[in-house]
């Protein structure tokens, strides 16, 4: 794992940003992996800006997301699909038809599950996944567990996920109980990996991740069975 200390969370942005634009450049018609949260928010707009400069180009890009609850619809404003729309996709000149996130409105969220992972193992994997970090070392929906399911999956939502997520919804009743989420094992298929941390309240997952053994207890982890990550934090993040 390459680990790239920056000064705070814009420097954090501008060189996760630098990573992405180069993948592709080198690769116009590059297969991005993208996170929601606050965390590379951040980056999107660095990549927001690059591309109005006309320095990168979206037009052949084709995107797959890790995670959304279920069941949601796409236009609720807190489904993952409406963040994305929100913080990158409506700003750049991407064909939205090449965007993809797991169909929270799905019928049957077993099927969506089997289908996503088919649809992004055809695609041969992401050239780049970009990543956040949980507080408990999770990555996407994947949390700590005895055991975590490789494969794109539907799965319960934590107490303290719903309660959390209480404030955006009109009641906690509004929260999905569920979500759809990439496994570890759909991750680690990506080519390339950067995973994005920054403030304290990282810092003890971060330095989970680092030691560089592999467990449940922090998903995280699995990252070190990869020989391409390149961890992007802010000196809180690193130094606690
Ligand atoms: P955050 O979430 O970016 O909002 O901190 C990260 C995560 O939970 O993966």
């Amino acid at each position: 794992m390459k680990v790239l200390v920056c000064k705070d969370y814009k420097e954090m942005s501008v060189e996760g940003a630098k990573i992405v634009a180069e993948v592709m450049t080198k690769k116009p018609n590059a297969i991005l992996g993208l996170a929601t949260g606050s965390t590379p928010v951040g980056m999107y707009q660095e990549l927001i800006a690059l591309n109005k400069a006309g320095k990168i180009d979206f037009k052949d890009i084709t995107t797959v997301n890790l995670d959304e609850y279920y069941p949601i619809e796409p236009t609720n404003d807190q489904s993952y699909r409406y963040f994305m729309n929100d913080n990158l996709f409506n700003h750049v000149n991407i064909d939205k038809n090449k965007t993809f996130v797991p169909l929270g409105n799905a019928k049957d969220g077993e099927e969506e599950a089997k289908r996503y992972e088919a649809f992004v193992r055809s695609l041969g994997g992401a050239d780049i996944q970009v990543l956040g970090i949980g507080r408990n070392g999770h990555i996407a929906f994947n949390e700590p567990d005895t055991e975590l399911v490789p494969v794109t999956h539907v799965t319960g939502l934590t107490e303290d996920t719903i309660d959390a997520n209480a404030r955006f919804f009109a009641s906690a009743d509004e929260v999905p109980k569920q979500a759809l989420t990439m496994g570890m094992g759909t991750i680690l298929s990506a080519k390339k990996i950067i995973i994005l941390a920054n403030g304290k309240g990282k810092h003890d997952a971060v330095m989970k991740m680092l030691k560089g053994t592999v467990t449940t207890s922090c998903p995280a982890s699995f990252l070190n069975l990869h020989d391409d990550v390149t961890v992007l934090c802010d000196e809180d993040a690193y130094k606690g």
